[in-house]
């Protein structure tokens, strides 16, 4: 099999079942046991299965996606999502195309440390404390290094104490204690809850205090990935919508999310639905990333967006969003699951960062998506036809008739199982 590699695959939603998975083929060079991972719905087993969770009596599936067209730090590259929402992975694709003629996305990331947070309790004296911690910290951070000599051999490891004191609480000042771990890699959250618990006694004989919990911090903002694309003015012109109006609503959307709470969760939900879709086709914890994206986005005081969008001097729209971004591509479910395995060489990922790098242009691509769409002709019109089929199929719709319902259905302005039901009945008559 000759291999192009590219993201770019007109008409792919146009292709049948085999001669998509054929094409991801061609364009990524998957191997076919890699490409059945990504592709059978039994690819978790239930002997897999079991040992991941408590209780298990099955597993659950979501459809898998690919948005293509996207280009990342130069790279080709072809994104698995998994999702239960359409428009999204149309959205993100579209939106990669209109990035591509001023060359897709560029992307970075901050070293991948993660906080571990321990709780302070029952000092008489927290400024001594304070002192006897700081004192210890070159032993307590060397301590904290054992818990994972892999980890440390790779380059990671503890990085340094930070200590916070809380003045204000319900139960009366009381200290934090940040112990910052640079997890490679990982997600992290193993090595770092395991260190914590690991100094902890040791703190509290250093301070005579009480250590109380001992856990990672989801607020990971040590631990960023940015990502920031350039729009070429005609690429935004569409329908009757000049490319200046297009432009310009789309700032104005932003503005909207970046003044007011109640606009930027829905805003912030968007980038999500991009986010969450490639954090969970690769395993990863999206409740962690959604926790950290939303407390990330609170961080000033008050709730904001977390993208930005512009003009640059030469009339383009320009956008960039940063968020923290926890995912590793070794241990846990990115691991043991084979979807997510095969999904992490689908884009030919390796590291944590390249693929934290993926993740927010996809979050961007999807941002744009949402407020170009609602800046425009609104975000039904699209919506409702892919809503439409699914509806179709809810009523009882196969085949051909899906699309032909689902055609109907939208033309009526009437996108409801029950008038779907009474179509189809009047159809199959
Ligand atoms: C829907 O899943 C996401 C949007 O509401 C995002 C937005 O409003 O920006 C369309």
């Amino acid at each position: 099999m000759t291999v192009n590699r590219t993201s770019r695959i007109p008409g792919f939603y146009k292709l049948d079942m085999a001669a998509r998975h054929a094409a991801l083929r061609r364009a990524t060079g998957l191997s076919a046991q890699d490409l059945a991972a990504l592709t059978t719905d039994s690819a978790l087993d239930l002997a897999a299965a079991d040992p991941m969770i408590e209780n298990v009596v099955g597993t659950h599936n979501l459809p898998l996606g690919v948005a293509l067209n996207f280009i990342v730090n130069g790279r080709e590259v072809i994104v698995p999502m998994a999702i239960e929402e359409p428009s999204v992975v149309a959205g993100a694709s579209f939106m990669a195309k209109l990035a591509r003629p001023a060359g897709g996305f560029t992307a970075t990331t901050t070293a991948p440390e993660m906080i571990g947070q321990l709780q302070l309790l029952d000092f008489t004296d927290l400024d001594a404390a304070t002192v006897a911690i700081e004192a210890a910290a070159p032993e307590l951070l060397q301590d904290a290094a054992q818990i994972d000599p892999v980890l440390q051999k790779l380059g990671g490891g503890p990085r340094e104490l930070v200590i916070r004191r809380i003045e204000e609480s319900p139960i009366g000042p009381f200290l934090v204690l940040h112990l910052i771990y640079d997890v490679r890699d990982a997600m992290g959250a193993n090595a770092v809850n395991t260190a914590c618990e690991r100094i902890a006694p040791q703190i509290q004989a250093l301070t005579g205090g009480r250590v109380h919990l001992r856990i990672l911090s989801n607020l990971a903002d040590r631990r960023l990935a940015t990502a920031r694309c350039t729009i070429q003015l005609e690429q935004l012109a569409f329908g009757e919508f000049p490319a200046e109006k297009v432009r310009d609503g789309i700032v104005e959307a932003w503005a909207f999310a970046a003044a007011d709470p109640y606009r930027a969760a829905t805003h912030n939900k968007g980038i999500m639905n991009g986010v969450d879709s490639v954090v969970i086709a690769t395993g990863n914890d999206w409740r962690a990333v959604e926790a950290g994206a939303h407390a990330y986005a609170a961080r000033e005081g008050h709730y904001t967006s977390l993208s930005t969008w512009g003009v640059d001097d030469s009339g383009n729209l320009v956008g960039e969003l940063t968020m923290p971004m926890a995912v590793g591509t070794v241990g846990g479910a990115t691991r043991v699951h084979p979807t997510a395995q095969a999904a992490l060489k689908l884009m030919g990922v390796d590291t944590a960062a390249e693929l934290a790098e993926i993740i927010v242009s996809v979050g961007l691509a999807q941002n744009l998506a949402a407020l170009r769409a609602l800046a425009t002709e609104g975000i039904q019109r699209g919506h409702m036809s892919l809503h439409a089929r699914q509806v179709a199929i809810a009523a009882g719709a196969s085949g051909d008739q899906v699309e032909a319902l689902a055609q109907r259905l939208v033309q009526d302005q009437a996108v409801r199982v029950d008038r779907a039901e009474e179509l189809l009945k009047e159809w199959n008559a």
